[in-house]
């Protein structure tokens, strides 16, 4: 766990973007063994949203990048950097974040991706804190975008029906002295859980797609991730129970109901919308904050903490005064 330091910034604007084809829950019966009352019982999802032919993550990113930069006021040449968080870019190189680099017009902007798993754009928002806080940038653009669409297994149906396309996004800014500002941050990983969620081949000679051992990830995460929520909260000198607002990951509702109750937190204080979107992994944390801004959750004042879980295994968390 670490303080921040330096400068501190805030959050000056919020945006997402959901591609346009919706895929219910009813719309999977069709073409697997499954069933609604399964999938919503076991993850709490009833539809998700999926790119159109043509659509790559990058035009996700572009299009949430776009309405956070409006929230915040702030145009395109005044940002110094661009951080995307993604495990589903369309290429490995070039990167997302330089790809809506131009298509802004952000000219002065640098630009990188991170993969993180589903922790991949909180790290990102981490980056970019730090990044203000030691005075290298002033204005940053963090966005989370997902196109699984292309690499997710569709006769899979222990991972297609959980996953969705999407993006979200925000804007950091200097912040004044006194003004709201990240408080505290912790990341840890455990590599030796790698195989459990990967971009990899089922089988040798077998192109690869979205692979994921299902009940290992939700036993590892609903082991590791209440300790981990209890010491960061302990380690930032606060109590679970003085967070105003929790931005989660949203991967299955069954994973969020059970962290919660071993913490002792109510899920009263966060905004859930796996039910609409399903698990957009990198997307889905900046989607939840871009939701929780606009339904006016996140109030002048309040404590916020993000947490964020996946492929790695890794874990974020990070405490914000809004
Ligand atoms: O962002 C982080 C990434 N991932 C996650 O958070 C996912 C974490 N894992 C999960 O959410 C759950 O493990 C799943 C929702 C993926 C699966 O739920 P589960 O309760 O762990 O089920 P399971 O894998 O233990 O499988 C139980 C049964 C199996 O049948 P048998 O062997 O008992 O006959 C599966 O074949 O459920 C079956 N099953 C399904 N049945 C209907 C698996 N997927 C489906 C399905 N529809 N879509």
């Amino acid at each position: 766990m670490s303080y921040f330091s330096g400068r501190s910034s805030k959050i000056a604007g919020t945006g997402k973007y959901l591609p346009g084809r919706v895929m219910t829950n009813f719309d999977f019966e069709k073409i697997l063994d499954t069933n609604d009352e399964w999938i919503v019982e076991r993850t709490g999802i009833k539809k998700r949203h999926f790119v159109e032919k043509g659509q790559q993550c990058s035009d996700l990113a572009y299009f949430a990048a776009l309405e956070a930069l409006k929230d915040a006021k702030i145009s395109a040449s005044e940002i110094d950097m661009i951080l995307v968080g993604t495990n589903s870019p369309e290429s490995m190189f070039p990167s997302v974040a330089s790809k809506i680099q131009d298509r802004l017009g952000a000219k002065r902007a640098g630009a990188m991706d991170i993969h993180a798993g589903c922790t991949a754009s909180l790290s990102a928002m981490a980056v970019g804190v730090s990044g203000i806080a030691s005075g290298m940038w002033n204005n940053v653009l963090v966005v989370g975008a997902e196109a699984f669409g292309e690499i997710l297994d569709w006769s899979d149906r222990g991972t297609c029906i959980l996953m969705g396309d999407g993006a979200g996004a925000c804007v950091l800014t200097v912040s004044d002295e006194d003004g709201p500002c990240f408080v505290s941050s912790k990341f840890i990983s455990d590599g030796s859980k790698h195989d459990i969620l990967a971009y990899a081949s089922a089988r040798e000679g077998e192109p690869k797609t979205f692979q994921m051992k299902g009940h290992e990830v939700f036993k590892y995460v609903n082991k590791e991730l209440p300790p981990f929520i209890s010491s960061f909260c302990e380690q930032s000198g606060i109590l679970p129970e003085q967070v105003d607002l929790w931005v989660l990951h949203q991967a299955n509702t069954r994973i969020i109901d059970s962290v919660f109750k071993r913490v002792g937190i109510s899920t009263e204080r966060t905004l859930l919308n796996l039910e609409r979107y399903g698990n957009t992994s990198a997307a889905s944390i900046m989607i939840a904050l871009d939701e929780s801004m606009k339904a006016g959750l996140i109030k002048s004042g309040q404590r916020i903490c993000f947490i964020a879980f996946g492929a790695g295994m890794t874990i974020g968390g990070m405490l914000y005064e809004a």
